[in-house]
C-alpha cells in the first residue's frame, strides 16, 4: 500500500503523494507552535496536508521563497526575522498586508505567491471572541512599537479604532510606526493617533480614555521583566479591556493583574490561534476548526508545564 504513516506531534498523520505541504519560515524556529496546532487541524478535517518547521538564514530567503513555487507547497507562514524582507519575492500583497508593510502568510495561488497578514486578524478576531469588543470607535493605547504593534496598530486603524496612542522605550520607532500610521490612515479617511513618553505620568493621562490596552512588548516572557509594575492601575476605566501580544506565558503577570482587579483580559494565544485559523483558510478553502487547534495548543503548553517542572525536580 503506498501510504506511510508519520507520529507527529501527538497525531498519525498519513502522507501519499498527494499530500500537501505547508509550514513555516523563520529563524529561529524550534519553539514554533504553528505545526501542532495546524496539523491538529488536518487531523480533525481529515485533509491530506502536512505542516512543517523550517529554520530559514536571511541569506538564503530568497531561495527557500523560489521553492514554494517550484515545489508547489500550498503556502507558508513566515515568521521573525522575515516577515518584511520576504516582500521583494512575492508576486502580490493584500491590502491588508501592503497596509501593514509585513508578511505572515503566503499563499500559492497556481504558482503565484501572493503575501497576507493574518496577525491583525487574528488580533480583532481575538478581542470579539474572548471580550466580546470590536475596535471601532474604540480608543486603543498601544505600549510597544515593533513588529506585533505594526499588525495591531495597523488593524486598529482599518477597523475604524477613534484613536491609537503609541508609546515605546524608544521614541524614534514609535515615531516611524506613526508616520507608517499616519500613511496608511490617510488611505482609510481615518486619524492616526498620537505618540506619548514612555512614563507612568504620561500613561496616567491617555489611560482613563483607553478602551483597549495592549502590551506588544515582550516584557512578560519569562525573564522579561513585569509590566504590571509599571501600570497606574488607578487611572483605568472600569469596562476597559487588557490584551498581552505576548503567549509565553500564556497570561502574563499584567494580565494576571488586570483579571485580579476585573478587568475582562485576552492572551496573545488568541491572536496566534485566530491568525492560524486564517491561513488555513487560505491555503485549504475549509472552515478553520476552532476548538480543534486551541485545544491543541493549550494540551501542547499542559505537557511543556509538565515536562518543565519534571526538569526542576530532577
Ligand atoms: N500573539 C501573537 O500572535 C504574536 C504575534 C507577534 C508577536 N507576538 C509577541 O509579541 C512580542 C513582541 O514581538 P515583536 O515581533 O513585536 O518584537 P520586536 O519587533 O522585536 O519588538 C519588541 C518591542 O518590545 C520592546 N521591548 C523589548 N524589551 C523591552 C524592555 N525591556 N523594556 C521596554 N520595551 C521593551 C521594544 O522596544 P524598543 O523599540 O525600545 O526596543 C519593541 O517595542 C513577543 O513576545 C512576541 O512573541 C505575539
Amino acid at each position: 500500500m503506498n501510504l506511510k504513516k508519520l507520529y507527529f506531534g501527538g497525531i498519525i498523520l498519513k502522507i501519499d503523494a498527494e499530500t500537501r505541504l505547508v509550514g513555516v519560515i523563520g529563524n529561529p524556529i524550534s519553539h514554533s507552535l504553528s505545526p501542532v496546532m495546524h496539523n491538529a487541524a488536518f487531523d480533525a478535517l481529515a485533509l491530506n496536508y502536512i505542516y512543517m518547521a523550517f529554520q530559514v538564514e536571511k541569506d538564503d530567503l530568497e531561495e527557500a521563497v523560489k521553492g514554494i513555487r517550484a515545489l508547489g507547497l500550498a503556502g507558508i507562514n513566515v515568521t521573525i526575522p522575515h516577515k518584511t524582507c520576504v516582500i521583494p519575492f512575492l508576486d502580490e500583497l493584500s491590502p491588508e498586508a501592503e497596509m501593514i508593510g509585513a508578511v505572515n502568510t503566503i499563499f500559492n495561488r497556481n504558482g503565484k505567491l501572493i503575501g497576507y497578514n493574518t496577525d491583525g486578524y487574528g488580533f480583532e478576531m481575538a478581542l470579539q471572541e474572548q471580550a466580546g469588543i470590536c475596535l471601532k470607535d474604540k480608543n486603543v493605547f498601544i505600549i510597544g512599537a515593533g513588529g506585533a504593534a505594526h499588525a495591531i496598530a495597523g488593524q486598529s486603524v482599518l477597523s475604524g479604532a477613534s484613536s491609537v496612542t503609541l508609546t515605546n522605550r524608544t521614541f524614534e520607532k514609535a515615531k516611524s510606526l506613526m508616520e507608517f500610521l499616519n500613511r496608511s490612515s490617510c488611505r482609510c479617511n481615518q486619524n492616526a493617533g498620537k505618540i506619548i513618553p514612555w512614563d507612568k505620568d504620561a500613561w496616567r493621562s491617555i489611560l482613563p480614555h483607553s478602551d483597549i490596552i495592549v502590551n506588544t512588548t515582550s516584557i512578560g516572557m519569562k525573564g522579561q521583566g513585569n509590566l504590571a509594575l509599571d501600570i497606574p492601575w488607578d487611572s483605568i476605566k472600569k469596562d476597559a479591556v487588557f490584551f498581552d501580544a505576548v503567549y509565553t506565558p500564556m497570561e502574563t503577570l499584567f494580565l494576571k493583574e488586570a483579571k485580579r482587579l476585573g478587568y475582562k483580559v485576552v492572551s496573545g494565544l488568541y491572536m496566534l490561534i485566530y491568525q492560524g485559523a486564517r491561513a488555513f483558510e487560505l491555503w485549504t478553502g475549509k472552515r478553520p476548526p476552532i476548538e480543534v487547534m486551541e485545544k491543541a495548543v493549550l494540551t501542547y503548553f499542559a505537557r511543556k508545564g509538565e515536562q518543565d517542572a519534571e526538569k526542576t525536580r530532577e
